[in-house]
């Protein structure tokens, strides 16, 4: 196992009714902003049981934070802050909300261009001046809520970039699965789809001998297995939304990510998909994941064949069983409402190769997956043959 350490800071209050709690989890005294999307937390009662719980706190809102939320979007809630001396930031929403509510934070108080938080990838570490932020998840999906991490878009440019450090945790993050009730069909299997493929992009790899975290996210992957067509048709069976919340949180806390190799270049890729036709995040993973592993088949085929054996029971030998587990993970997301070809997305895909791997070069990314064996030329390929 590599050498690790394991740092979270984020208090997680999972359960029913628990953002009762809300008041007694904010500082005392804090001027909040609220920040949200687009209107959801309206329809579904959400918004009325915050504001309920923070009577008595000086609150500021600030909706319209979009999927794949936009720089351009959050400068005017950072403009806010500064204005008006707001001290802690509550995301209420899913995971664009809580990404665009990390921005905001780390931009308040950045010195220099906020633009170079995402052109630059800076880290904010612990001990960096940012606005506190907590959140109440509404859509179980990214982990946002208990990592460190955020993807914002600059619609300027098209560019879908990362940041994060460990100064981005949230304080605390209310899980309450019964939010879930209010998801349309889509964006419950849009869920299901991305935490499974968090879990691959950190277990799909290579054979190690991360033997517990090898466990961990096998059970994930299991549990989704197991609860996502079923919760997809009823949002309201609180087993089923307490472990598809509690798996979504667990594929991306970081803690299966430890002591092991990572890939990510599926999300790297997919990220491109959505920048460039605002396709959902998790559909990106479904289209692009299976054939970035027919691509890597050498690299990644001996924990394809684990996985074929524990998570889908094959038999055979290894090279047949990686085979079988590749199309066993597409008939997955077929069950889970996603296509697998870009051209079922767009009709306007066939340069998109040539653009992602020019992109690519540009920013120096020549190099990915776990053995930084995906070139410029794998890359070319594997987006091909997503068409
Ligand atoms: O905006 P509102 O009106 O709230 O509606 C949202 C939005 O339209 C709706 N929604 C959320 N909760 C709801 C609800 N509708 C009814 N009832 C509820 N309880 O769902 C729609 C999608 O929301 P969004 O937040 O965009 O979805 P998701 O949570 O899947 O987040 C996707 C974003 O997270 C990033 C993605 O790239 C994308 O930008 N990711 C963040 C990661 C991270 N920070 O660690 C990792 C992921 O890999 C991912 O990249
Ligand atoms: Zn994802």
């Amino acid at each position: 196992m590599l050498n690790f350490e394991l740092y979270n800071p984020t208090h997680l209050i999972f359960g029913k009714g628990q953002i009762e709690k809300l008041p007694t989890l904010v500082p005392q005294g804090a001027k909040i902003l609220l920040a949200y999307g687009g209107g959801s937390i309206f329809k579904n009662g959400i918004h009325e049981q915050v504001i309920n719980n923070l009577k008595g706190f000086d609150i500021v809102e600030f909706g319209g934070i979009e999927a794949n939320p936009r720089f351009e979007t959050l400068m005017k809630a950072v403009a806010i802050i500064k204005e008006q001396n707001i001290d802690f930031i509550l995301a209420v929403g899913g995971g664009s909300v809580i990404d665009g509510v990390k921005f905001i934070s780390a931009a308040v108080h950045f010195d220099g261009n906020p633009i170079d938080i995402l052109k630059k990838r800076i880290m904010f570490t612990e001990g960096s001046k940012v606005v506190p932020f907590a959140t109440v998840l509404t859509l179980p999906a990214t982990g946002t809520e208990m990592n460190s991490g955020a993807v914002i878009t600059i619609e300027a440019t098209q560019e879908k970039l990362d940041f994060g450090g460990s100064a981005m945790f949230p304080k605390f993050s209310i899980c309450d699965p019964t939010v879930i009730a209010s998801l349309p069909k889509r964006q419950l299997q849009n869920g299901v789809v991305d935490a499974y493929v968090h879990v691959l992009e950190q277990y799909l790899t290579y054979p190690h001998d991360g033997y517990l975290q090898d466990r961990i996210a096998e059970s994930i992957l299991q549990t989704l297995i197991q609860v996502g067509p079923e919760v997809v048709e009823n949002p309201t069976d609180y087993a089923l939304a307490s472990n598809f919340m509690w798996s979504c949180t667990m594929a991306l806390n970081g803690l299966i990510q430890k002591g092991v190799p990572s890939d990510w270049a599926t999300h790297m890729i997919g990220h491109e998909l959505t920048a460039l036709y605002e396709i959902d995040h998790a559909r990106t993973l479904a289209v692009v994941g299976p054939n970035l592993f027919r691509v890597m088949f050498e690299t990644k085929k001996g924990k394809l064949a684990q996985y074929g054996k524990r998570i889908f029971n094959l038999t055979g030998s290894d090279d047949e069983i990686a085979n079988e587990a590749i199309n066993k993970t597409v008939e997955f997301y077929h069950t889970m409402g996603m296509q697998t070809k870009l051209s079922d997305y767009t009709k306007d895909f066939e340069k998109t190769a040539d653009f992602i791997v020019t992109r690519f070069e540009k920013r120096g990314w020549k190099a990915l997956g776990e053995k930084q064996n995906i070139t410029l030329e794998k890359l070319q390929t594997i987006v091909e043959m997503s068409y």
